[in-house]
């Protein structure tokens, strides 16, 4: 079954990038696809934000926009499923082509646009709830006139079938999107948000903010005080990059748009790092960007992580990494003498954040 996965893995490489993710969510809905081999290792579990993830390794966004197939993804090992980015309206994105591979760096670069069928249909969708957890990621429409009011017609919208929330402020193809990443806007965003979640009572899903890896080091603390003291649950770190330095490939390095796999996994790492230092530990963090190996994602967890999420690993290596991933982690706990995740999250948080890493000038 898995040599077959492998010769799937390898044609799909072969095709325009947009068109081999749209022949691998057919597959997926066909039922087509590995399934996880066996229960997960209870020492994986962690109860984050009042939710029990099964175990610490999750489906990033932009994989499945629409809520397509979170039940599928769930069933091939993922801990957990993020759908979205989900805008209030649906918009095609940007014009093609806007996904670019290179093999040669093991990276994407996209400059999609948010492009998604809108709320309502995902909502639809969602409504069969898959046995496992769901975060949705939101985003505000390109021509929207007030991005905040998006966010908040979102939360009132999805929460329902969500059982956490992403606010996305982080993607380079919404011109000006980044800009609700500064303090004050920030601040007014969560004040807004909080609001429509205290309408909802109890019942509200939790709220993790995604950030961008490009966030100059002396604008990160104000950042993180905002966050925490807008009362989030998590934060998660990061979204693709505008940097381009390490490329081989210089004509991909030329695309306009975000910057994803390996490339970005220091600059990634090392701001994780330092929102677990300048956090203290007391939010959990999701982990993202450029994992494409078990040892990758057990880097993560050490400079912060308690989650980890990966996409264009997926994309390169196959399913097979989500298994991979969970075995390494289990053996480091065995090494370790741990029987959870706990001591091994930000033991290397330190080294991570003092790495020298050029600024990104955007
Ligand atoms: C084709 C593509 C589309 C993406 N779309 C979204 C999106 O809609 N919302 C979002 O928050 N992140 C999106 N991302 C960013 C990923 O969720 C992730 O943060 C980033 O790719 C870094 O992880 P990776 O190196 O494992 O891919 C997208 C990434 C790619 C490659």
């Amino acid at each position: 079954m898995s040599a077959l996965f492998g010769l799937g893995q390898a044609l799909l490489l072969a095709f325009d990038p947009e068109r081999a993710h749209d022949l691998t969510l057919k597959t997926l809905e066909l039922g087509l696809y590995p399934r996880a081999e066996g229960a997960d290792d209870q020492r994986l579990k962690q109860t984050l934000f009042g939710l029990e993830f099964p175990n610490p390794v999750g489906m990033a966004p932009g994989f499945d926009k629409n809520a397509r197939v979170p039940r599928q993804l769930l069933e091939m090992g993922f801990g957990f499923v993020e759908v979205g980015t989900l805008t209030p309206r649906a918009q095609s994105g940007n014009p093609a082509p806007r996904v670019f591979r290179s093999h040669a760096d093991r990276a994407v670069i996209n400059r999609l646009g948010f492009n998604n069928e809108g709320q309502a249909a995902a909502l639809q969708r969602l409504k069969e709830r898959p046995r496992g957890i769901v975060g949705v990621n939101l985003g505000a429409n390109r021509d929207s006139t007030d991005r905040i009011a998006d966010y908040v017609e979102g939360v009132a919208r999805m929460a329902p079938v969500a059982d956490y929330f992403t606010i996305n402020i982080s993607s380079p193809n919404t011109p000006g999107l980044r800009d609700l990443q500064a303090p004050r806007k920030l601040g007014e965003l969560l004040a807004k948000v909080q609001e429509a979640r205290k309408g909802l009572g109890a019942s509200a899903p939790p709220l993790l903010v995604k950030l961008a890896p490009d966030l100059a080091d002396a604008d990160l603390p104000e950042v993180v005080r905002v966050i925490e003291e807008g009362g989030a649950d998590g934060v998660v770190i990061s979204n693709t990059t505008l940097a381009r330095d390490g490329l081989k490939n210089q004509a991909f390095a030329r695309e306009t748009g975000g910057l994803s796999g390996r490339p970005l996994f220091d600059r990634a790492t090392r701001t994780l790092a330092r929102v677990y230092r300048l956090t203290g530990g007391r939010l959990p963090l999701i982990g993202v960007g450029g994992i494409d190996s078990p040892g990758t994602a057990f880097a993560k967890i050490e400079a912060g992580a308690s989650l980890v999420q990966l996409y264009t690993g997926m994309v390169f290596e196959g399913p097979g990494l989500i298994g991979g991933i969970k075995r390494f982690l289990s053996v480091a706990m065995d090494d370790d003498k741990c029987n959870s995740l706990q001591p091994l999250i930000g033991a290397r948080a330190d080294e991570w954040a003092e790495k020298t890493l050029p600024e990104v000038v955007v």
